[in-house]
């Protein structure tokens, strides 16, 4: 471990970056697979398309493009990046596919990693990245959230199927020695409550040679108990930001935007109710997108921030929740 080189207080945030494929798969498309339709769908979960990655796509070429539109809205020399951690389920390649990432931008001076946490994942990535950035280790990070869970989506389960999408999302932050934007955060998981989602793995029995048998690789497709998800969401979320608020002396009234992970538009709408956060400053892009894991968070955001919603200076309260079980908070202050 390399010792402290600069003497920081805290984080700004500098840049933002999204993609989306470019294939679209609408509510009536899936109807014509399973027994569904746009409307059960639509007032279900607020969804009425997603993104499906073409043959070309896959997280490293989606989390790198993110990534580079990240670096040109902070400016940054690519050489100047110090850390990049890529969150994802579903990496390109299972030993890492941030390094890669790193290669493709030219960022060699970087150390790259994988973080896996499902739809927490971006949140704790963040949380990670800030912590070295607040210890003096290095001064520039990239976080990047991308999936690609249409590859691992039971496209016969209309139970499941209905809410994923595939895409990337990517923040640049960066120490100083000033301010801290980065005002506080929380992160729990629960493994007690793991089988409510899954996307385990599926092995066969093979041998190498006589007597010495082995397990191949490989896995299955998301399991999903929708309404006990459902249930642990509405009630953890709240909970954990109002710890957040009173560990950081925030209320809701202070709060210009609430960014929660885009799992279904109820959820949303439930915890900004508990929070007395009212509609208009709860961000939302899942009609477009679903349920995009990792990325949903930063893809919403950069959405926001290229419309001039989200300002200089406006406090985010933001909340990643999902497999594990996993669930987190921060809050922010933009710039
Ligand atoms: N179309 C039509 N009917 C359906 C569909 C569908 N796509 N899916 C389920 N139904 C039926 C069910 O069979 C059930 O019928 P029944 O009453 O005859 O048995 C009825 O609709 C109600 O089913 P519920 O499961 O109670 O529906 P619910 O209102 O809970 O909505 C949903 C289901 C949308 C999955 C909801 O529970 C949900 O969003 N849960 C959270 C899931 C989630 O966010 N997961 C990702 C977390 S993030 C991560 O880490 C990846």
């Amino acid at each position: 471990m390399e010792e402290i080189k600069f003497n920081q207080v805290g984080v700004s945030f500098k840049g933002s970056g999204s993609y989306v494929p470019d294939q679209i798969l609408t509510n009536q498309e899936i109807s014509q697979k399973v027994d569904t339709s746009h409307e059960w769908i639509k007032s279900r979960t607020g969804i009425s398309e997603r993104r499906i990655s073409s043959l070309g796509d896959n997280v490293t070429e989606m989390g790198y493009e993110a990534a580079l539109s990240a670096i040109e809205m902070a400016n940054w020399d690519i050489k100047t990046i110090d850390l990049i951690i890529l969150a994802t389920s579903t990496p390109h390649d299972l030993f890492g596919s941030a390094p890669s990432i790193q290669a493709k931008l030219g960022a060699y001076n970087a150390v790259a990693y994988d973080l896996t946490a499902a739809c927490s994942g971006f949140l704790f990535a963040l949380i990670t990245a800030s912590q070295f950035l607040k210890g003096g280790l290095f001064k520039r990070a990239i976080v990047i959230g991308a999936d690609q869970l249409s590859s691992f989506v039971d496209w016969n389960d209309r139970r499941s199927c209905i809410l994923f999408g595939d895409g990337a999302g990517a923040l640049a932050i960066e120490a100083t020695n000033e301010f801290d934007n980065f005002i506080g955060f929380d992160m729990r998981t629960d493994g007690e409550r793991g089988s409510y989602l899954n996307l385990p793995s599926k092995n066969n029995k093979d041998s190498i040679i006589d007597n010495i048998e082995f397990l191949t690789g490989g896995f299955s497709s998301i399991q999903m108990n929708g309404q006990e998800v459902y249930k642990f969401a509405v009630k953890e979320v709240p909970i954990i930001i109002e710890k957040l608020f009173r560990k950081t002396n925030y209320n809701s009234d202070q709060i210009d935007w609430l960014v929660l992970h885009q799992a279904n538009q109820r959820i949303l709408d439930s915890v900004g109710d508990r929070l007395k956060i009212p509609r208009e400053k709860i961000l939302s892009n899942l009609g477009k997108y679903g349920n995009t894991s990792a990325a949903t968070i930063p893809l919403v955001m950069d959405e926001a921030i290229k419309n001039n919603r989200i300002k200089q200076n406006d406090i985010i309260a933001t909340s990643g929740f999902g497999a594990g079980l996993s669930w987190g908070a921060a809050l922010i202050k933009w710039g």
